[in-house]
């Protein structure tokens, strides 16, 4: 069994404590790796590294240039790797391989965006009304403190590091404690690209105290989190303390509303790839499936059948559709709200573990029908594959429906009417709305919530715009004295 380590200052390093942390493959439970769990001591470190590095380190005076070049330099070992990555990521979190080789080219993406968005961060002159040159500069924030999850742990990483390396940002990166290995798998990677040291640190641990250590050390300037709405309020009210700025992508209990005149047969795959797609643990998945009532009994059934005919498998097997969720924790949770729905509402489909695997976190895909969307089931993130369908009459229902969620990532809407598309467009509050479709992501395209489900924006040039402070400079053209007190 393999001991990682973890990446400080340029070194890869154990944690002071001597502490490490299991790693399972949900598959079949039993142990793969040990990584570092770090403590306050090692996150102060790798903190006061990337302190260094942005204060007084080479790094401070690179071109926007280099930096790009740095990122394309990750972004092609990612690509010329990415069939040993994808095998590690599958068996870290129980995605199917197919999948994970998906995730491994949207991480290399990711960095080449940003490595070329590097050289096209713009300042700004202002039309002051004086004998003045006024100019708007961008800087970067800082060191990044970055908190991830485990549903998509490196295009997570990438989603973060890439932003902010290209801002000129240094980062401390704390990957989710379950799926630590592909970001430890490339830690060397940074130095050996020429990364000069402390610019990018990973720390493995757990949320509490690794986590909550990034975001209470004063040398942090910024935390950028992904995960749930119960840690990123902890979050919020930390880093109040030293004004952090705080980016915030939490979860979501997404509508995917089908009207009558939409194509079936693409309904129905839309319905079950929103929900199902990485064992539906995905923060914009589909779980609320507000389906029209004039074809709400044929679309039940259609998706039951379709649902129960899902492959479910080990991971590593090009078949498999669905793997086993990411942890015994996750199962657990997943495994609760499939009891609760079955007081709740009608089970069409699935309702319990998969039990032809005798280990490993499988759940059914599982479907429940007629409920109502003050029920848990509608209200609650579950993250996991458990759809709930919810009838409606008339378009301006499917609209109050969707919008009464305390959460707004994610939205979809199925018509070939597109006077109707283009209403609920604009009436559903959410970050992201999909139209006659679910969940392609890309990173040219902004990607963040309303309401509970954050705030700030990953992605695009809106993803680099958080890493970026604006100082306005004012310079005076006017050589004689003011002569306000003459
Ligand atoms: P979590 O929010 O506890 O963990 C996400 C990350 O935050 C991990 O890296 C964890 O170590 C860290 N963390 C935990 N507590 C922290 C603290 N007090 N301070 C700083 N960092 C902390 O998510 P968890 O427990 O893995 O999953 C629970 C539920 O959260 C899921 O069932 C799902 O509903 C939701 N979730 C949503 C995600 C999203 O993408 N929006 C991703 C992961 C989970
Ligand atoms: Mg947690």
């Amino acid at each position: 069994m393999h001991r990682h380590r973890m990446l400080i200052n340029g070194e890869l390093v154990e944690a002071q404590g001597g502490a490490w942390i299991p790693v399972l493959d949900p598959s079949t439970e039993e142990i793969i790796a040990e990584v570092p769990a770090a403590g306050p001591s090692d996150v102060a470190r790798a903190v006061e590294a990337a302190r260094a590095a942005f204060d007084s380190g080479p790094w401070a005076s690179s071109t926007a240039q280099e930096r790009g070049r740095l990122l394309f330099k990750i972004a092609q070992r990612i690509r010329d790797d990415a069939a040993a990555l994808a095998e590690i990521e599958s068996r870290d979190c129980g995605k199917p391989i197919v999948e994970a080789e998906y995730d491994m080219q949207d991480a290399a993406t990711c960095f080449e965006y940003y490595g070329g968005m590097a050289t096209k961060v713009l300042g700004h002159v202002n039309p002051v009304p004086d004998n003045a040159l006024s100019l708007s500069l961008r800087e970067p924030v800082g060191v990044a403190g970055q908190i991830i999850p485990w549903n998509y742990p490196l295009v997570m990483a990438a989603w973060k590091l890439a932003p902010a390396l290209a801002a000129g940002c240094t980062c401390v990166l704390k990957p989710a404690e379950q799926t630590p290995l592909t970001a430890l798998h490339i830690a060397g990677w940074f130095e050996q690209a020429g990364f000069p040291p402390g610019v990018v640190n990973i720390v493995t641990g757990l949320g509490v105290p690794a986590g909550a250590a990034l975001v209470a050390h004063p040398g942090t300037d910024k935390i950028a989190f992904t995960g749930s709405a119960e840690v990123g309020k902890i979050i919020l009210k930390n880093a109040a303390d030293n004004i952090k700025r705080v980016t915030l992508e939490l979860g979501g209990k997404s509508p995917n509303i089908f009207f009558a005149d939409a194509d079936f047969e693409a309904a129905i795959d839309g319905a079950l790839f929103g929900v199902f797609i990485n064992q539906g643990e995905v923060c914009s998945a589909g779980s609320r499936i507000l389906v029209e009532r004039s074809i709400y009994s044929r679309f039940v059934e259609a998706i039951t059948e379709k649902a129960r005919s899902i492959r479910l498998g080990p991971p590593l097997d090009r078949a498999t559709k669905m793997g086993p969720l990411v942890s015994r924790e996750q199962y657990e949770r997943v495994r609760g709200y499939q009891e609760l729905g079955k007081k709740e509402a009608r089970l069409t489909a699935g309702g319990n573990r998969a039990s032809q695997f005798s280990r490993g976190f499988f759940v059914e895909p599982t479907i429940f029908a007629d409920v109502d969307n003050s029920s848990r089931i509608a209200r609650e993130e579950i993250f996991g594959p458990v759809a709930a369908v919810i009838p409606f009459d008339a378009e301006r229902d499917a609209v109050r429906i969707a919008n009464d969620t305390p959460y707004g990532l994610a939205a979809a809407v199925w018509t070939r009417d597109i006077f109707r598309a283009l209403r609920v467009v604009k009436a559903v509050r959410a970050g992201i709305v999909w139209v006659n479709h679910m969940q392609p992501t890309y990173v040219e395209a902004p990607w963040g919530g309303y309401k509970q489900s954050g705030f700030g924006r990953e992605l695009g040039p809106w993803g680099i715009d958080e890493y970026l402070e604006t100082k306005q400079v004012h310079i005076n053209l006017n050589e004689q004295p003011i002569g306000w007190y003459s």
